[in-house]
């Protein structure tokens, strides 16, 4: 392999979010989504040709970065994309603020399923909105959507915003065409519009998983949603903030441009830079990282189905994150629980669903290994105790 994903820089005593929550500990850290790997190689040798020229001024897209964008679109999602429907943000999570602030009125409810990544569950309130969660089901081995539950939700409350998260995080799950067009449908009842959120969606893992964007469902169904993407998850750059979301409907999109100015409109010059390397150079890149994770993914498999008490929910078909079962365990706190045992992992409670805890594996496969070990003797000295 050309790159090296067993490499590991070492993360204490920098500026990570992921690490310093455990800093001076011996814990090892898998909560939140960011990979312990180097950035591709063409995006830091794109960041180092910008830092030459030495002035680093408020930056908007050149042309170049929009066409990058507006390729890689059509390549790898067939979405061909009006430039004019791209609006550049700091992120994914403000526009998701963006989109809720656009649509409805100050104490209208947003729908999100359950279990979700948080912000889906917090950006409504702190826009003034009330989130109204509906689980979802488990049919025919998977996890999908209740339609019944969504269409009561959405009568009950008269919710004009749903939040989608396609593939979704944390289930891991690539979405079909029909449970897409299911979504579709429920909306177009409710007269709803839908924030697809598709950061997650060139980390398909499952090689008979097919990602399908929201926006290609057909104009009608573009014409009431936002899509929004990143470069971020796929090649570990959020530190870099830079997003987009596309909307096709102009009054959406000048009522979310209106919504965002002034707070959240301004990207950061070298996210330009990173998102359009990324894109015009990583492939390579990305489809090596893609057969790690599969390689990890395998190993989180054959260890989990090891470890009493402990389950995947599903194994994931995109993300590199599992969502594992531990109610079995019976423990009041099983963050806390895991991280006595030297594993960080993500709070099920803070995803809408406590007795679970999710595991990021992304990350080099020696540290997998001794993080697996270590849930096991957890699982493990749980287990005599209550035998
Ligand atoms: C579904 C989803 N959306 C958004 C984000 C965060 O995006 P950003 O850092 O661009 O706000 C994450 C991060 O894990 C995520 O899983």
């Amino acid at each position: 392999m050309p790159f090296d994903f067993d490499f590991c820089p070492e993360r204490s005593g920098t500026d990570s979010i992921k690490w310093r929550r455990y800093e001076n500990t011996d814990v090892i850290p898998a909560w939140v989504a960011d990979m312990d790997f180097a950035s591709p190689p063409c995006v830091r040798e794109a960041l180092r040709r910008r830092l030459e020229h030495p002035i680093l001024g408020y930056a908007t897209a050149k042309q170049s970065t929009l066409d990058a964008v507006l390729a890689y679109l059509e390549r790898q999602h067939g979405w061909k994309v009006d430039p004019e429907w791209i609006v550049f943000t700091p992120a994914v999570v403000p526009s998701l603020h963006g989109i809720i602030r656009a649509v409805g009125e100050a104490g209208a409810s947003v729908i999100s399923t359950t279990p979700v990544y948080p912000p889906f569950l917090s950006s409504p309130a702190l826009s003034g909105r009330i989130a109204k969660r509906v689980p979802m089901i488990f049919q025919n081995g998977c996890w999908t959507f209740d339609f019944d539950a969504l269409d009561a939700a959405a009568a009950e409350t008269q919710a004009k915003v749903f939040l989608l998260c396609n593939p979704y995080n944390p289930l891991g799950r690539v979405f079909e065409r029909a449970e897409l067009e299911g979504v579709a449908a429920f909306a177009e009842r409710h007269g709803i519009t839908v924030c697809s959120d598709e950061i997650h969606c060139d980390l398909v893992l499952d090689p008979a998983a097919k990602h399908i964007t929201y926006g290609t469902l057909g104009e009608k169904v573009a014409q009431t949603s936002a899509v929004l993407f990143a470069a971020s998850k796929t090649y570990n750059t959020a530190g870099l903030l830079c997003g987009y979301a596309v909307i096709p409907d102009s009054s959406l999109r000048q009522r979310f441009r209106r919504a965002l100015a002034g707070v959240a409109n301004e990207v950061n010059v070298f996210g330009f830079v990173a998102l359009e390397a990324a894109y015009s150079e990583g492939e390579p890149w990305r489809l090596e990282l893609l057969e790690y994770l599969r390689g990890n993914l395998a190993l989180v498999a054959a260890e989990i189905a090891d470890t009493p008490g402990v389950t995947i929910a599903q194994r994931p078909q995109a993300t590199y994150l599992a969502w594992l079962d531990v109610r079995a365990l019976g423990f009041a706190d099983p963050v806390k629980t895991f991280e006595a045992g030297g594993v960080g992992l993500g709070n099920g409670a803070d995803f809408g669903e406590p007795g679970f805890v999710r595991l990021n594996f992304g990350c080099p496969r020696e540290r997998l290994r001794e993080i697996l070990r270590r849930i096991r003797a957890v699982a493990l000295s749980a287990d005599s105790r209550r035998s």
